[in-house]
């Protein structure tokens, strides 16, 4: 993300009407040089936090012989969602105060292929000892009232900078690939302003429907996988045994 080229941008939209306060505008010129530094700060904790769950995984294929991570996906906040969170929480308009407050500016999305690999990922990333929780919120013991249901971990990692150390604040999401399906899709739902009420509201309780359907079925193939692994490991000791003989 360039702030110049975000500053170039909301100019043109002006001109076509679509207006970001004075006060926003005013700020983005006054700070361009410290908001593009505190961007390019958090790119790099992203960078860091992707790597340490690339790590993770590629021991875990080493040692377990499966990858319990599917993807990563990362993303920085987009200015417009920014300012709608200054917005929205009345948060003061400086840079300090938006670092100090915004804890989802680097965000990171790790999605595995069962329900107990997200604990066991995250038990590793949490043990590492340049990464400290500041918040946790069990989406999946505890579903949000519509279904939504993920793993959300704040955490601070240092990133080493030419003369210092920085902490950085990141969001880091951990959810099943079928978590995932759902959220995208009730996030569509979310942002369809247009749609008749009768049809909005049928569709939330569809969707609401779906997640219970969707965290059973987690469940079922996370058994099956368990009753697969310890066949597995079943055959595995009696080929062992025949080897000894
Ligand atoms: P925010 O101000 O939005 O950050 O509120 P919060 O701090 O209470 O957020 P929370 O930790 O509950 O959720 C933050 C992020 O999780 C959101 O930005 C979404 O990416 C995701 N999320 C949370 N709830 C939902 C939901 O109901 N549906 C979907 N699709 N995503 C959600
Ligand atoms: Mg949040």
């Amino acid at each position: 993300m360039n702030i110049r080229d975000y500053i170039v941008q909301k100019k043109k939209e002006i001109l076509v009407g679509r207006l970001t306060s004075d006060k926003f505008q005013d700020f983005f010129e006054k700070n361009e040089n410290q908001l593009q530094t505190m961007l390019t700060y958090y790119e790099c904790a992203i960078m860091q936090i992707e790597t340490k769950f690339n790590v993770l995984n590629q021991e875990f294929s080493l040692s377990r012989e499966y990858s319990p991570i599917e993807t990563i996906k990362s993303r920085l906040k987009t200015m417009d969602s920014l300012i709608e969170k200054v917005n929205r929480y009345e948060i003061p308009l400086s840079v300090e105060s938006i670092e100090r407050n915004i804890e989802d500016i680097a965000g990171i999305r790790v999605i595995c292929g069962f329900p107990e690999d997200i604990y066991t990922v995250a038990d590793c990333f949490l043990q590492q000892d340049d990464v400290t929780l500041v918040d946790c919120k069990d989406y999946i013991r505890n579903p949000k009232e519509n279904g939504y249901r993920s793993l959300h971990l704040i955490v601070t990692v240092p990133i080493f900078l030419e003369h210092e150390k920085r902490d950085m604040k990141v969001e880091v999401q951990l959810r099943t690939i079928a978590m995932d399906f759902w959220a995208s899709l009730e996030h569509k739902l979310k942002y369809k302003k247009e749609l008749p009420p009768e049809l909005n509201d049928r569709l939330v309780g569809e969707l609401t429907e779906c997640a219970t359907i969707s965290a059973d079925l987690d469940m079922r193939m996370q058994s099956i996988r368990r009753q697969l692994a310890g066949s597995q490991s079943e055959i595995d000791e009696a080929v062992d045994s025949l080897e000894w003989m």
